[in-house]
């Protein structure tokens, strides 16, 4: 017998090649005709693109997003905001910049639209992390949830292929944390499937050829697919443990949720009998851990974090902050398991057999 609770969020996804054209008629179609249009200071040709393909809708530009939401930032942005009568925003890039523009909505409640250009997923959830004085505050409100995303396969086909790589990977954790959360339920479940499969089956012909545009549209539908995940169930141990090792030792983040990824979906195996049969369809393969572990390699990403970084008297103290206020998790937090984890992860060895 099934039990659980399901909330839809609310938003309008335009998903194919070309979908750039659309933007001008998604504005009048939201009552606005003054975008102010947000990137980072690496991706300001592609605004400048935006603008021009919008016209007399185009307030005029921001273009200095960050990496994790700076209030310092959001605050020059709100300005900007204010000084053209900005009615609605428009983000083209990855998470920082649909992060300012998820700040903005939090302080001003302006309708977004947003363009991502990685595999991030940010711009489905109702999730916003910022920081003020090097502290990290995330919350999560519907308010900040942006209310039309513009998914344009072309604006991929320029991901080089190691971040392609690494941004799926990222991406992929979301589907297969899905899977076993606490608030799982069978209609995200069936997302989370579709997502590992599709991405699963996408990422190593994006590596080869990131120029193709129908696995580059299987990926794309793929990271679609996480994104809804992440922002709608509870991530669990991976997400946990990614976050005590990027912030105690300052690693790139995708690449850190590529290499740990295979080792927290085999710890959890033998407590999530039903996620691992729905990974196990999704990657063809009967030990999920395992199998993703391989595509990682596949792919050319980092497996090891001892080279992307991490120092390995650091092992003892990320155990440390492992079990401090554990997230929820199907399989309890043991201090040996995962120990011998983190051990495993920071070595580049496969994960330990479930
Ligand atoms: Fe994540």
């Amino acid at each position: 017998m099934k039990s659980f609770t399901y909330t839809g969020q609310p938003a309008r996804v335009i998903f194919g090649s070309g979908t750039l054209s659309r933007l001008a008629a998604e504005i009048e179609r939201l009552g606005c005709g003054r975008a102010l249009v947000l990137s980072t200071p690496e991706q300001a040709d592609h605004a400048r693109e935006v603008m021009s393909r919008i016209g007399g809708a185009a307030a005029g530009l921001f273009d200095g997003a960050a990496m994790h939401t700076p209030v310092s930032v959001t605050e020059k942005a709100m300005k900007t905001v204010a000084d053209l009568g900005a009615d609605c925003t428009l983000a083209i890039g990855g998470g920082s910049t649909i992060g300012l523009g998820k700040a903005i909505a939090l302080r001003t409640d302006l309708p977004q639209i947003c363009v991502p250009t990685t595999y991030a997923g940010s711009e489905m959830t109702p999730i916003l992390g910022e920081t003020a004085n090097g502290v990290k505050k995330t919350q999560r409100t519907l308010k900040v949830l942006p209310e039309v995303v513009v998914y344009d396969v072309d604006l991929t086909l320029s991901l080089p292929p190691a971040l392609s790589a690494t941004s799926g990977m990222n991406a992929l954790a979301h589907a297969a944390e899905a899977l076993y959360a606490e608030d799982r339920n069978p209609v995200i479940s069936l997302m989370a499937e579709e997502a590992v499969s599709a991405l699963a089956r996408a990422l190593p012909d994006v590596v080869a050829d990131g120029s193709n545009r129908a696995t580059r549209s299987d990926a794309l539908y793929g990271a679609w697919l996480c994104g809804v995940c992440l922002g709608s169930v509870g991530m669990a141990l991976h997400h946990k443990l990614c976050h005590v090792l990027g912030g105690t030792f300052d690693l790139p983040h995708a690449q850190t949720h590529t290499i740990v990824l295979p080792h927290a979906i085999a710890y959890n195996a033998p407590a999530a009998p039903e996620a691992m049969a729905a990974l196990s369809r999704a990657l063809g393969a009967d030990e999920p851990g395992r199998a993703l572990f391989d595509l990682a390699g596949g792919l050319g990403a980092p497996r090891a974090l001892r080279d992307i970084g991490m120092p390995e008297d650091g092992i003892a103290r990320a155990v440390d902050l492992a079990l401090e206020n554990p997230y929820w998790n199907p399989r309890r937090i043991e201090r040996d398991t995962i120990h011998e984890l983190i051990t495993r992860a920071w070595a580049g060895e496969p994960p330990e057999a479930g």
